[in-house]
This record gives structure tokens, sequence and C-alpha cells, in this order.
């Protein structure tokens, strides 16, 4: 099969995407230069950077979000997802509305949070995000997806919660930078550092395990560690609806969208798949060791599948 021939169409918070490739909030995302750019190289949709409400209380920026939000939304044909951090209800709510009536096509909440009190238990913070998303998904006039942390004991309990508040879509995970120690100065350093595919694993077994527990219409998105086309191939087999990239478009540039896209289509077409949708879930619908595979047995089978070099030659 022709590598063109294949329908790379998929179906995102209601949105019909051109293709499952959409780039993740980030620098890139954020003005119109480069987001023309990368829906040139072709992307099916872009996430704008989060507006975070502790900055729009130390300024102007609300406005600054909402203009730049509707200069990208006429310049570009494919879906603008904004998204948002807030960190009130009231704050979550008043953003929601307003991204809505500037033209975004769908929001994503960004939820990051570090909980470091010993007196919040997993049961108070959880039932505040739920809060958040119910309200946010009452007052948007828009599908609503909401960015995960990956740090739940009970992770499938509350994304099934979550969808429940009424969000149309999840996004797995949200990536936490862990900050370093600066020796010389003895002090806290925070450098980001861009993903590695390794990290897709994360996502990868969590999108496994919850597409099948999930009503389909709700959508999943892959984020983090998706580098090339081989990685978007294996988020969407296990379930995903869109493959969202940041890293490897700042490493790399915009253009290489065309790259990964390039990378999935001779995929698809080698493997005699018509269209990204046929690949969609096929690792846990018809592997039916698959599920069990991303739980506990695996662990012990990766433990087994260590073959570095001898222990006793080390
Ligand atoms: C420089 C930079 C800025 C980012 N800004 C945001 C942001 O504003 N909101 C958000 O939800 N995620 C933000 N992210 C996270 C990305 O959207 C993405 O989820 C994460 O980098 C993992 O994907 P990757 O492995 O493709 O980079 C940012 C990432 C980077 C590297």
């Amino acid at each position: 099969m022709r590598t063109a021939a294949v329908d790379l169409t998929t179906q995102y918070l209601g949105l019909t995407l051109r293709s499952p490739l959409v780039a993740s909030a980030g620098p890139l995302t954020g003005e119109v230069g480069s987001v023309s750019r990368l829906v040139s190289a072709g992307v099916g949709a872009v996430v704008l950077p989060s507006l975070f409400e502790e900055e729009i209380l130390a300024g102007e920026v609300a406005d600054r979000y909402l203009a730049n939000l509707e200069r990208i939304r006429l310049a570009v044909d494919v879906p603008v997802i904004a998204s948002l951090n807030a960190t009130s209800v009231g704050g979550w709510s008043r953003y929601a509305q307003m991204v809505s009536a500037a033209g975004a096509d769908a929001l994503e909440l960004n939820v990051y949070r570090v909980v470091a009190n010993p007196y919040l238990s997993a049961a108070d913070v959880e039932a505040a995000t739920l809060e958040v998303v119910a309200e946010v998904c009452r007052v948007a006039t828009v599908p609503v997806a909401v960015k995960l942390s990956p740090y739940h004991s009970a992770m499938a309990s509350f994304a099934a919660e979550v969808v429940r508040a009424g969000a149309s879509g999840l996004v797995l995970f949200n990536r936490f930078y862990q900050p370093d120690i600066d020796l010389e100065a003895m002090d806290v350093e925070c450098r980001l550092e861009l993903s590695t595919s390794v990290e897709l694993r994360l996502p990868l077994r969590w999108i496994a395990l919850l597409r099948p527990q999930l009503p389909d219409p709700v959508s999943l998105a892959a984020t983090s560690g998706v580098h090339s086309g081989e990685d978007a191939a294996k988020a969407i087999a296990v379930g995903a609806d869109a493959v969202m990239m940041t890293s490897e478009l700042l490493r790399s540039g915009p253009d290489r969208v065309s790259g990964v896209e390039a990378e999935l289509r001779s995929f698809l077409a080698e493997h005699d798949y018509e269209s990204a949708s046929q690949l969609r879930a096929s690792v846990s619908r018809v592997t039916a060791e698959a599920g069990e595979a991303f739980e506990r047995a695996n662990y012990i089978a990766t433990l087994r599948s260590w073959d570095g070099p001898d222990i006793h030659s080390l």
C-alpha cells in the first residue's frame, strides 16, 4: 500500500483531526509563527501553553493570552486547544469561560500540583480536583480534557471519576520536573530536561489499561516520550486517539512533525493498515494477555528480562 493512501484521521474530544499528531503545550505553540510551521508540517491540532492563574494575578496576562489565542485561531485551520492551570475553583471557571468565548475549540486542564502538606490526604486532593473538573465542565461551552499526573495510588478509579465529573478526554501524563541541587550555590536548581522515548512506557501502560475500561467516546491522548513515528504507532496501538509531542519538536524543530508523520505512515503501510484507526487499541483488544502484561505479571517478567553481563564478572 502507498504510504500516502493511509488515512490518519482521528476523533479527539469530538473534533475531527486530520492527524493524531498534536503539538502539546510548550514554547512552540505559543506564537503564530511557530504554530503556522507546526500546522504546515502536519499537526492535527495544537495545545497552547497553559494560562497560569498565578501569572494572571501578577499582571495583564489573561488579556494577552486571549488575544494570542484569537490570533492563532484565525491563522490556522486545525483545532486550537487552550490550556489552563488555575489554583482556585473560581479562577478555573472564570478563565474556562473566557477561553471558550475567545474561540478555543477545546480546553485542556493542567491539574499539576505537588502536595507536600502532611495533613492533606489523597482523598481531599482528588475531591478538590474533581470539584474543579465538574465546575469547568459545567461552564465551558467546548469539550474539556484533563491532563493528569501519574501519581495516584488508584489511577484507574481516579481516571474514571474525572470522566464521571464531565471530562471528554484524558491526557496522560503531565511530566513532573524534579528540581536538582546546585552544590556550589547550595541552592535548588530548576533545569528542564527534555524527555526521551523511554518515558513513553508510562502513558503506554495506562492507556492500555484504561482504554477498555472507559466508555469509548472518552478520548485518550498520550504525552511524554513521543519522539518518532514508531512511538506514535505504539501509543495508537494501545488506544490513544491523539499523540502529543513537545520535546521532540523543541529538539528538532517544528518541521520534524512531517518526519514523524512519514514514519507513522510507513509503519502503517508496511503492516497493511489502511488507517490509523484500524491500528487503534489493537494491542489491548486483540492480545488477550496484554492487559495482564501491563499489570503485576509484567513487573516480575521485566525484572527477569535483565540480560546484562554476568554479575560475577562485574
Ligand atoms: C519548555 C516546556 C514548556 C511546557 N509548558 C507547558 C504548559 O504550559 N502547560 C502544560 O500543560 N504542559 C507544558 N509542558 C509539558 C508538555 O506539554 C508535555 O506534556 C511534556 O513535555 C511531555 O511531552 P514530551 O515528552 O513530548 O516533551 C511544557 C514542556 C516543555 C518542555
